[in-house]
């Protein structure tokens, strides 16, 4: 199996629960990208949108992500996909990349409600529309294609696609 586990996908697609759940059965370690953004700058994320702005916030996500040397599973950001050189890093070798990818009304559910900084800027339609442009990145970066949220399963169609 890959050493890297990369999680990919929308605002509210599960890659962090999915992302926790999957590095404990498969006894690896799990890393969140905000995360570990947020430990660099000392700022949440949505204070360094504030403070920044989503420019700067990708550059710096793009940078952290580029550099990323350590083995287990990793949950990105939404807008990872967005940067081309990024989407470039994930079709290259030695890494596994999973997009999780539910129904728009169970991502909206979920992130509806979160004070996200795209979820406060946008319109629900405007989201929406931010979902359906980034779906084709999520597409041609990915390995695997992953619509449930069973974590057991998303192990086995792991273990499986290891051994075809
Ligand atoms: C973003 C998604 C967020 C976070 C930031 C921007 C996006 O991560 O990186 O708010 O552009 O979709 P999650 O996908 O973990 O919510």
């Amino acid at each position: 199996m890959q050493d890297l586990i990369i999680l990919i996908g929308f605002m509210g697609s599960g890659k962090t629960f999915l992302g926790n759940k999957l590095a404990q059965l498969l006894s690896v370690d799990f890393y969140d990208l905000d995360r570990e953004m947020e430990v660099r700058t000392k700022m949440t994320i949505p204070e360094f949108f504030t403070q920044f702005g989503e420019k700067k916030f990708r550059q710096l996500e793009s940078r952290v992500f580029l550099n990323w040397k350590l083995p287990g599973v990793i949950a990105t950001g939404g807008g990872l996909v967005d940067l081309e050189i990024n989407r470039k890093f994930l079709k290259s070798d030695n890494k596994l990349v999973v997009w999780l990818d539910p129904d728009w009304d169970v991502i909206w559910s979920r992130i509806s409600e979160t004070s996200r900084p795209l979820v406060k800027k946008h319109s629900d339609l405007a989201l929406k529309e931010l979902w359906i442009k980034r779906c084709p990145y999520y597409r041609e970066s990915c390995d695997i294609r992953y619509q449930d949220h069973d974590p057991s399963r998303l192990r086995d169609l792991i273990y499986n696609n290891h051994t075809d």
